[in-house]
């Protein structure tokens, strides 16, 4: 019998490529949720955020040995975006997991099945996504341009793109 992944959910596709995907909903406190409303943050911004949301994946630190954390923060203002994008569009893995938590904003992630069937999973505030190393993805922005994500690292140099050459056309978010 063969089946169509088109039938599969969104959390079954991912799951199956081995991405681990999970709602980790936040309730910033109004300082928070100020900070995390501006499209750009100097680095003390930065720092608070980290320490403010960091304490709620130490978990995820002990059980996969991350040991240090930033925040990365993307919008239309940002130097040299549209050359970061065209490197995240492109298929690629690492040799470390990469590790998100959407904070503000949206992206979108794409993974690739078997077959090389790509589904793309739209992310915002409250995901948490472990794409181990070597599992392929993209990334892109929708329309917005804008995202906050908390990045989880075991070693910053294995966090290094391979590009896989897989050909695909650049990814486009409808809104
Ligand atoms: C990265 C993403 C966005 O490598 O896949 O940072
Ligand atoms: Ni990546």
């Amino acid at each position: 019998m063969s089946t169509s992944n088109s039938i599969l959910s969104d959390a079954d596709f991912v799951g199956a490529v081995g991405v681990h995907w999970e709602r980790r909903p936040l309730a910033p406190e109004p300082g928070l949720a100020a900070l995390l409303d501006r499209p750009q943050l100097d680095e003390g911004g930065k720092a608070t955020v980290v320490q403010a949301v960091g304490a709620l994946v130490i978990d995820e630190c002990v059980a996969h040995g991350y040991h240090s954390m930033d925040l990365v923060v993307l919008h239309p203002g940002t130097p040299g975006l549209d050359e970061t994008l065209e490197r995240f569009d492109k298929p690629h893995t690492h040799a470390d997991d990469e590790v998100r938590y959407i904070l503000d904003g949206e992206g979108l992630f794409g993974f690739f099945d078997a077959s090389g069937q790509e589904r793309v999973l739209r992310v915002g505030p409250g995901d948490y996504l472990r794409i181990p190393a070597g599992v392929e993805h993209r990334f892109t922005l929708t329309a917005a341009r804008r995202i906050k994500a908390l990045r989880l690292f075991a070693d910053t140099a294995g966090w290094v793109a391979q590009y896989t050459q897989r050909p695909a056309p650049a990814m486009v978010a409808c809104a």
